[in-house]
């Protein structure tokens, strides 16, 4: 087989899309220059490799058995790529991090601090839940990121690194401000959630369900910003990260309860693929994670949010 690289990067592409007009747009190249890339490859492996019905396009048996090495080629030339830089020793280049929705109210501190102290790093942060996190691992489509435990059954490594305590947030003059609260207080109250997909919810669902307390989830957003104001408005109770309070704590707009059993303690993970080589500047930032994590936002929280 006479193949070129670009004709399997193009060819992965559609692979992985299952469309000439998603994969033209990844590659910033036109449907037609993409058609013809795969013809050739076609021609050149003597099988068709995709077939389409109606509008969907779907692989061959050769297209499925291609796609399997492709991933491998692709990754074993990235790996390449990150020994030839790290024995170049270059401390500079392109970070492709996403980051957990709740993560991004302190991940960005941490990359302007990072690209800061090493001129020359430029950085692309997608934020995002839980579950579209998992699917860009899967994918290999970033080199770190941060989120919650992420599940055992997948091939990732993940280290923990910082404290994420969850707590239950009020408007200021709720009348549970104030008070010791039993847990079974908090049966049917209504809380403002977090969509389907978050670690948030996922960890707060778990711990209603393990505790036997049924509360009120019908109020579902996909943000923590608005999870906030419409607590502050006195639509329901909230359960966020401690994370995400900073400014609200700052200024008394909301407060925290004293529930029993509260915070939830979970932590936060920086996660890659088992395997990956790291770029050195990949290397470099998960290690930065690491050591400045704590010190960047521990300021911000609470001593009684620390745990012991
Ligand atoms: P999320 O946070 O709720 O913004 O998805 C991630 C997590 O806590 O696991």
């Amino acid at each position: 087989m006479n193949l070129t690289f670009r004709q399997l990067k193009v060819f992965e592409a559609v692979a992985r899309h299952l469309s000439y007009t998603q994969a033209a747009q990844a590659l910033h190249l036109t449907q037609p220059a993409v058609s013809m890339q795969i013809k050739q490859l076609e021609e050149n492996v003597g099988l068709p490799l995709f077939e389409q019905m109606g509008k969907r396009v779907y692989l061959t048996e050769a297209g499925r058995e291609m796609h399997h090495y492709c991933r491998s080629i692709a990754a074993q030339l990235e790996e390449a790529e990150a020994v030839i830089e790290q024995l170049k020793g270059v401390q500079r280049g392109h970070l492709q991090i996403s980051v957990a929705t709740t993560a991004n109210h302190f991940a960005t501190r941490l990359l302007a601090e990072f690209v800061k102290r090493n001129e020359g790093v430029s950085f692309s942060l997608d934020v995002t839940n839980r579950k579209k996190l998992l699917n860009q691992l899967a994918e290999n489509e970033c080199d770190l990121v941060i989120m919650g435990r992420p599940p055992a059954d997948m091939d990732l490594v993940a280290e923990a690194f910082m404290d994420n305590p969850l707590v239950v947030v009020a408007a200021k003059g709720h009348p549970l401000v104030g008070r010791k609260i039993q847990l079974s207080a908090l049966q049917d109250e209504v809380f403002v959630t977090r969509e389907q997909g978050s670690g948030t919810r996922i960890a707060m669902e778990r711990f209603f369900r393990e505790k036997n307390v049924q509360v009120n989830l019908e109020m579902e957003m996909t943000s923590n910003e608005a999870i906030k104001q419409a607590v502050e408005a006195g639509l329901g109770l909230g359960l966020v990260s401690i994370h995400t309070l900073e400014l609200e704590l700052e200024t008394g707009r909301l407060a925290i309860l004293d529930v029993e059993e509260f915070p939830i303690f979970r932590h936060w993970y920086v996660v890659y693929r088992k395997g990956k080589r790291l770029a050195p500047i990949a290397q470099a930032f998960r290690q930065f994670v690491h050591d400045e994590a704590l010190l960047l936002q521990g300021a911000a929280m609470p001593n009684e949010y620390k745990k012991q």
